[in-house]
């Protein structure tokens, strides 16, 4: 644990599915087959490392798509089985959540974690490695997913995210108000579904040129953000901490990181986010949750691909 991050790479699927306009998932793992290897040797040659150096090997345990998982779970267990050491399964989620503890500064424990990625928006409290308790996430889409059909009914490419938030630069302020759904439900749950269909409403009504479309993007990155702040600032209110990590794909976003950081500024908090090549999904955080792990639990030498696509971040915590 004590040298650190040593080496990482990554391989984007980003231009493949953008030629799509989405994940195909045997088109993602097809690829997944053909780069891993590649990869590996990269960041060994990089980090100057041997595998006979190796203590453990993390991987991908889930959730996420059954065969890409697989192709992660397969060549980490066969590798680890040739080296006779350890595997780590770790769950995607918990990547993200302790991936602001590779920037510096660092949070320190307990902190708040706001993760917003393509699947999943949700409030953490969390007391340690593996000690994440729930307290909201959202009862329909995800953050990152609104950004996505959003941009989707505006015409731009995959992923949508960063395409609207581009496209919201050039939005002018007050020509729509678009709903921020139980922002005052009074518990710290989300809901994002009834936004795109608000979007394809103003889509449909207007035919909108291209400074229509900006003003729209506009609109729907205020009620994404406003939502997610004001959910954040509450759940810093509710657990009596100071410190709110912010993590996943839509923690990239410039937009929410200022708005984040101006508001828990001035209440006295302070908000931490991973570096933005760390923010979006990433290798390096799974190998340093799994290292975090490693030194609470062994890993396992039973070298089975038990992948779980669907898999609840409840269940890991002790
Ligand atoms: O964590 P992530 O890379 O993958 C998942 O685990 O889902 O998150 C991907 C999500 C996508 O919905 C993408 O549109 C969104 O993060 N995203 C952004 C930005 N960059 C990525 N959303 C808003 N603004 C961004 N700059
Ligand atoms: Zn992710």
């Amino acid at each position: 644990m004590g040298r650190g991050l040593l080496s990482h790479a990554l391989h984007t699927q980003i231009a493949m599915h953008g030629e799509y306009g989405g994940v195909v998932p045997e088109l993602a793992s097809r690829d997944h087959v053909q780069r891993v290897i590649p990869l590996v040797r990269q960041v060994m040659l990089e980090a100057n490392v041997s595998l006979q150096q190796l203590d453990a090997i993390a991987y991908t345990q889930g959730p996420g798509l059954g065969g890409a998982l697989l192709v992660g779970a397969s060549v980490a267990n066969a590798l680890a089985y040739a080296l006779d050491i350890p595997t780590i399964g770790i769950h995607h989620l918990e990547g993200h959540l302790l991936s602001p503890l590779l920037s510096d500064p660092a949070p320190e424990f307990p902190f708040v974690a706001l993760l917003v990625s393509g699947g999943h928006t949700q409030l953490m409290r969390v007391n340690g490695v593996g000690q994440y308790e729930l307290l909201g996430e959202t009862v329909d889409d995800a953050a990152g997913e609104a950004f996505d059909k959003s941009a989707k009914l505006l015409g731009l490419g995959y992923p949508g995210g960063p395409a609207l938030a581009r496209l919201a630069a050039l939005g002018r302020t007050g020509r729509y108000k678009l709903p921020r759904p139980m922002l005052h439900s009074g518990n710290l749950d989300f809901s994002f579904s009834g936004l795109k269909t608000a979007v394809l409403t103003l889509v449909r009504q207007s035919e909108p040129d291209e400074q229509t479309r900006a003003d729209i993007a506009y609109a729907t990155q205020e009620a994404i953000i406003d939502v997610l702040a004001h959910k954040a600032r509450a759940a810093l209110a509710q657990t009596g901490l100071t410190q709110l990590v912010v993590a996943g794909g839509v923690g990239a976003n410039q937009l929410l990181r200022s708005r984040l950081s101006d508001d828990i500024g001035r209440r006295g908090g302070r908000v931490f986010y991973p570096d933005l090549e760390f923010c979006t999904d990433n290798g390096a955080m799974i190998a340093f949750a799994g290292a975090l792990r490693l030194a609470q639990r062994e890993g396992s030498k039973e070298y089975r691909f038990n992948v779980k696509p669907r898999w609840n971040l409840q269940e890991i915590t002790s």
